[in-house]
């Protein structure tokens, strides 16, 4: 075989991927939402893809464009996200839930837009479904990653979340660290397991860190065989 073929190593395997962020209505001209770029979990879904995966990316608003031959749904709220992946959760052999998800969202959006007719407003806000720690309880032999940026006590908070939501992996970045920030091509993030286990992994391109979580994820696939 020629040194130049693809990898296909995750051929056989459905993964499933969502991204980028939600956005929640206030009224029908605006919306909460999270900054995310997107550009992650597309990077992750183009990787798959290339190795063989068939792969469904679930993705909120983004600029952009779903890669070649990914099963794309476009959706807006927390909610339609958690309908989406929680249909296909049963028939998916890998999650790798890199979406922003709102953790609020307002409690109702107005039926019109909000005039300025007032100095100070409220929102009233309520909890969004926890669409991972969902997938976590209902988990049947999925390898379940999960994604985390953090601007403090990373490695507390993220042991906290793989524990919490029973993930197999926890992504956790330090979005306050130069080339790791929103937006970036780039990220530093550190591989953080069930058993406490923590890897540091250096600066990457997101490219190159979805190929490695893909690594991953595939192993601990096989050890779950
Ligand atoms: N997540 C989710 N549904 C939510 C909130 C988060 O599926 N309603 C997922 C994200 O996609 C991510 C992981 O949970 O993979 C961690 O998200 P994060 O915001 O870091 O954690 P939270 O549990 O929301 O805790 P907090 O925001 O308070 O740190
Ligand atoms: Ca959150």
């Amino acid at each position: 075989v020629s040194l130049l073929a693809p990898n296909r190593d995750l051929k056989g395997l459905t993964v499933m991927v969502t991204a980028g962020p939600t956005a929640e209505p206030i009224d029908p001209v605006r919306y909460l939402t999270n900054r995310s770029s997107g550009k992650m979990g597309f990077a992750v879904a183009e990787a798959a893809v290339r190795r063989g995966a068939k792969v469904i990316l679930i993705s909120g608003p983004t600029a952009l464009k779903p890669p070649a031959g990914v099963e794309f749904t476009g959706v807006e709220t927390a909610a339609e996200m958690c309908e989406a992946v929680l249909e296909r959760f049963p028939a998916v052999d890998v999650v790798i839930k890199s979406a922003a998800v709102a953790d609020y969202r307002p409690a109702r959006a107005a039926a019109q837009k909000i005039k300025k007719n007032t100095d100070s407003m409220s929102i009233e806000l309520v909890k969004n479904p926890d669409i991972l720690a969902e997938l976590g309880r209902r988990k049947e032999g999925q390898v379940l990653v999960g994604f985390a940026a953090e601007t403090s006590n990373l490695e507390k908070n993220a042991l906290q979340k793989v524990a919490g939501k029973n993930l197999d992996l926890l992504v956790a970045n330090d979005v306050t660290q130069p080339g790791a920030g929103f937006g970036t091509d780039t990220n530093i993030a550190k591989l953080v397991y069930p058993d406490g286990s923590i890897v540091p992994l250096p600066l990457m391109d997101k490219l190159a860190l979805a190929h490695r979580i893909l690594d991953e994820a595939l192993a601990l696939r096989e050890g779950k065989k």
